[in-house]
Formats: structure tokens, C-alpha cells, sequence
């Protein structure tokens, strides 16, 4: 896709389609009377249809009238004072989304309406890249992963416009092809968590992340079932055993083994990669288990992010670590009472075989420490429990000390990403031991959901942040600005939280 910044009136840009942003109950003043009056009175004429209503990620295709443009979508930004970077990409996205099996060559976004935002520094540079990511993830379309012709899909333009007059033209491109690449690795990141269980195998999974590793210079060691057994990843192999595709400790790299950033971090982003998450022996209800592909999302994203820093800020220093198993009943299947030894050597009571991701993440959350990690976040579909409690609009959160719990959520700012923080309370651990081992995997009912933090806390020892993506990384029902599947979620976050940490020399 070709990129253009243009500085000229939108009335004066040619594209098959024009995107006009407008606000709720939109007066028709200034440039947008002035499009209106070129179109015809069209713009007037709709609104007062209702068909144009500026709600947010409403959308309504004009016609053009003497614009050079060949059709006009509008696309409501609500009330422009609760305009943020989230909403701002998913207006591009809705933008986008609108165009569903529709012939378009070039898109052109006139960014005006959506700079004027409060809160937003560098207002139009930012609002370019938003817009641009927005664009590009609005484009992705999980049914093109095994269909070659799907009529639906949203039109993967060969040019995409943005209007800004008056912009600094080199500015507003520089940002913009940075959302272009952030939005691209959301897309990686989607296709491999909707990828089906029978494609993506823990060892597939691997071969995909070496590719990527190679793409982008990076360093990948792939761990095998015998030298995680050999290294003491009692948790992780516990996890893999049931499966015959056995599981991958997916280690990649950039930089060099322990380098520090230009924060002095060696930052590692960890992520839950369960191929297929059947519960085990302690087996899910098969109501919706055909959704539990993505249970590998949190590694696929951490995957896409190694992929997006690379890209953004090549040599950055930073470690991925990506848990790939297959969570499956079978004769080798891990028991419910099964006690086994963690990395980091505490014994562990697994009661439920289905709290399969602490146990995957604990064991690579130390691989990460012994590989020099002074700084870690990880990325879980990790509890029903999130889902529930917060939905899918907001990802849950938990971390210690604070200040290293603020930067993630700082990086989550930047990133237009919402996220909730839970606590992590201490008197809940004594509900967690066990009769025979250090601690359980899974204790009563009652707060398991700031028990799953609780438990990932007993296997790091230095900052760190768990980000609990199951409500928020993948949508049953499609919206005005995502496809169905997959979200990306924490793509963004991640690579902004490593890129705080590159060289600007
Ligand atoms: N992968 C699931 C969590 C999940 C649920 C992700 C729904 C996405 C959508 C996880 O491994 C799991 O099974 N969690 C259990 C934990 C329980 C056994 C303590 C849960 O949430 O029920
Ligand atoms: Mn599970
Ligand atoms: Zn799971």
C-alpha cells in the first residue's frame, strides 16, 4: 500500500473514495458547508434523513456531486471531546470496515475533524498514525486466512490518502508509516491466534516465529521437549504431555544477551501460547471449546511485537518468550493431583489441569529471568474470570512494584489500549497451598481471578506486569471497527513500551 500526505483542501483530492469525519449532530459550517455545498447539498440532505447522524462508528456512503472524489463515506466521531487515541483508530477502522467487498483503489481521510482533540500531543502527527493503524487493521479480515475469495472483505487499497492542510508534510508521512507498521503487526499477530488448532501446532507455531526471527535479524532458540525437561520445566512439560505434538519454549532476541536499553532494562515480553485449550483432564463442557484456538493469542502477539520493534527501532535490545503447548487429555495427559517440580523449584500441586496457562507462563516468566530479564510483562488469555469481570472492552491488569505497573500503563496510553488494574492481596495465598506441594494451581472459586496473578507471582522476582487479555483478544460477534476473531490486543502497548526503551542517538 502507497502512503501520500497531501496538504490540499479535501474538495480538491481524487480518490475512489472520500472519508469525511463528522461529529455528533454535525453544524454545517466551514470546510465541511463547503463539501457539503460541492456535493450537491448532499451531505445537508442525508443528516437530515438521519442517515448521517455523526454517532460514533456510524457510517453513511454519499455521493459526490462535482467533487473530484468518486463516492464519500462519512463516518461519525460522536462527541469530539471524548475523542482519544483508541477511538480515533477504530473511526479509521469503521471507515474502512464500511468498504466491505466494495472496489477501491485509493482511500483518501480527511484527518481535520479528529486534530482538534483534547488531550492528544502532537496532535496531528499522532492523529496520522492513529488513523493510518486504524485503516490497516480495519482491512483485516479472518475468513481471507482460508478463502481465496472472500466478497465481503474490506478493500486492501493499493493508496491510501490523508488529508491535512496546512500539515508538515514529512512529519505527518514519517508518523503515519509508523501506524501503517503498527497496524500491520496487530494483523500478524490476529492471523496467527485465528489460525485453526490443526495448523498451528506448538511446533508450527515455532517454525512461524523462526521465520519472523529471521526476517527481522533477530536471534531465536527454539526450546525442545527434552532440554526443557533436562532445564527443570516441570510446569511447562507438565502442560504439554497429554498432546502429541509435543510443546515449544519459543526464546527470541534482539540485541544482545543481557544488553540493556536506553532505560537500562533488559525488557521481556512473555506470552501464553496454548494451541489448543481442551482443559485436559480436567475437560472443558464442549459449549464454545472450538474458540479455545486462540488460548495462544498472548504468544502470538508477543511474537508480532519482536516482529513490529524490529521494524520500528531495529537493535532496540529485547527478549520474547513464547510458551507453546497443546493442553489435551490423553494415556500421558497430566492427572489432577499430578505434583510437579517448577523451574524455578518449587513444587507445585496441579489440581486442575485446565489452569494450564499459570503453569506455562510461571516456568517461562523464569526462563526469562535466568536469561537476564531486569523487567517483565506477559500477555494471557489467561481467566474466564476477566472476561466476566471487566468484558471485552478493557483488558485486566496486575503488577508490582507500582512505578513499573505505571510505565506499562503509560506504554497503554500511547498505545490507545484500555486497561484495569487488579489487586493483588496478600492474605489470598494461604488459599492456595497445598497438603503435598508449595502451592496449588487453582483454589476455590472465590477470587480466582486475583489468584491467577497471585500464582504467576510466586515465579518472578523482578518487575513485572500480567496482562489478562481473555476478554479482550478475540470478539465473538464482529463491531462497526473489528472483524470476528482475533483483536490483536497488547500488540500496540507492547512495542510502545519497548520502544521507550531505544536509542535516539
Ligand atoms: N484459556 C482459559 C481461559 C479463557 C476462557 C480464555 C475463556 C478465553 C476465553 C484458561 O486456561 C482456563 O481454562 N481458565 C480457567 C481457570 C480455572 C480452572 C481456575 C477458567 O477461567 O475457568
Ligand atoms: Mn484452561
Ligand atoms: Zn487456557
Amino acid at each position: 500500500m502507497q502512503l501520500r500526505v497531501v496538504t490540499d483542501q479535501p474538495w480538491d483530492v481524487r480518490a475512489d473514495v472520500l472519508v469525511i469525519p463528522v461529529s455528533a449532530d454535525p453544524t454545517f459550517e466551514g470546510p465541511l458547508d463547503e463539501l457539503d455545498q460541492r456535493s450537491g447539498g448532499e451531505l445537508r440532505a442525508l443528516a437530515a434523513f438521519k442517515e448521517l447522524s455523526g454517532k460514533r462508528y456510524a457510517t453513511a456512503l454519499a455521493a459526490t456531486g462535482e467533487l473530484p472524489s468518486g463516492r464519500i463515506v462519512t463516518v461519525g466521531l460522536g462527541d469530539p471531546a471524548t475523542l482519544d487515541r483508541e477511538t480515533i483508530v477504530r473511526i479509521a477502522a469503521s471507515a474502512e470496515r464500511r468498504l466491505g467487498g466494495r472496489v477501491v483503489r485509493s482511500l483518501a481521510i480527511w484527518l481535520t475533524p479528529l486534530t482538534g482533540s483534547a488531550g492528544l500531543d502532537g496532535a496531528a502527527n499522532t492523529v496520522a498514525e492513529l488513523v493510518a493503524r486504524g485503516v490497516v487493521e480495519g482491512s483485516y479480515d479472518p475468513k481471507s486466512i482460508y478463502l481465496d475469495a472472500v466478497e465481503s472483505a474490506p478493500p486492501q487499497v493499493d493508496e491510501l490518502i490523508l488529508i491535512a492542510p496546512d500539515g508538515d508534510r514529512a512529519a505527518l508521512q514519517a508518523a503515519a508509516e509508523r501506524g501503517v507498521i503498527m497496524g500491520e503487526g496487530a494483523n500478524t499477530a490476529r492471523t496467527l491466534s485465528n489460525r485453526a488448532a490443526n495448523d498451528i501446532s506448538p511446533e508450527v507455531l515455532a517454525e512461524e516465529a523462526r521465520a519472523i526471527a529471521e526476517r527481522h535479524d533477530l536471534s531465536i532458540d527454539v526450546i525442545e521437549p527434552e532440554r526443557a525437561t533436562e532445564l527443570g520445566m516441570g510446569m511447562f512439560m507438565a502442560v504439554g504431555r497429554g498432546s502429541s505434538n509435543p510443546p515449544r519454549m519459543i526464546v527470541m532476541r534482539a540485541g544482545g544477551e543481557g544488553e540493556r536499553d536506553a532505560l537500562d532494562r533488559h525488557l521481556a515480553i512473555v506470552g501464553k501460547g496454548v494451541c489448543f485449550d481442551s482443559g485436559g483432564i480436567s475437560i472443558k463442557p464442549s459449549e464454545r471449546m472450538e474458540e479455545m484456538k486462540m488460548d495462544k493469542a498472548g504468544a502470538c502477539t508477543v511474537i508480532a511485537a519482536m516482529a513490529t520493534v524490529a521494524r520500528l527501532a531495529p537493535g532496540t535490545p529485547l527478549l520474547g518468550v513464547a510458551a507453546a503447548v497443546e493442553n489435551m487429555p490423553g494415556p500421558h495427559a497430566t492427572r489432577p493431583g499430578d505434583i510437579v517440580t517448577a523451574l524455578n523449584g518449587k513444587k507445585v500441586d496441579i489440581t486442575n489441569t485446565d489452569a494450564e496457562g499459570r503453569l506455562i507462563l510461571g516456568d517461562a516468566l523464569t526462563h526469562a529471568e535466568r536469561q537476564g530479564a531486569t523487567h517483565l510483562v506477559d500477555v494471557a488469555t489467561l481467566t474466564g474470570a476477566v472476561a466476566r469481570a471487566l468484558g471485552h472492552l478493557v483488558t485486566g491488569a496486575f503488577g508490582t512494584p507500582q512505578p513499573w505497573y505505571d510505565a506499562v500503563m503509560q506504554a497503554g496510553d500511547r498505545a490507545g489500549e484500555r486497561y484495569w488494574q487488579l489487586p493483588l492481596i496478600e492474605e489470598y495465598v494461604p488459599e492456595m497451598d497445598s497438603w503435598y506441594g508449595d502451592l496449588q494451581n487453582s483454589g476455590t472459586a472465590e477470587g480466582s481471578l486475583i489468584k491467577s496473578g497471585l500464582f504467576l507471582r510466586e515465579f518472578v522476582t523482578k518487575p513485572w506486569v500480567h496482562l489478562d487479555i481473555a476478554g479482550t483478544a478475540y470478539f465473538r460477534k464482529p463491531t462497526a471497527w473489528a472483524a470476528r476473531g482475533a483483536t490483536g490486543v497488547s500488540h500496540a502497548t507492547l512495542v510502545e513500551l519497548a520502544l521507550a526503551g531505544a536509542r535516539t542517538d
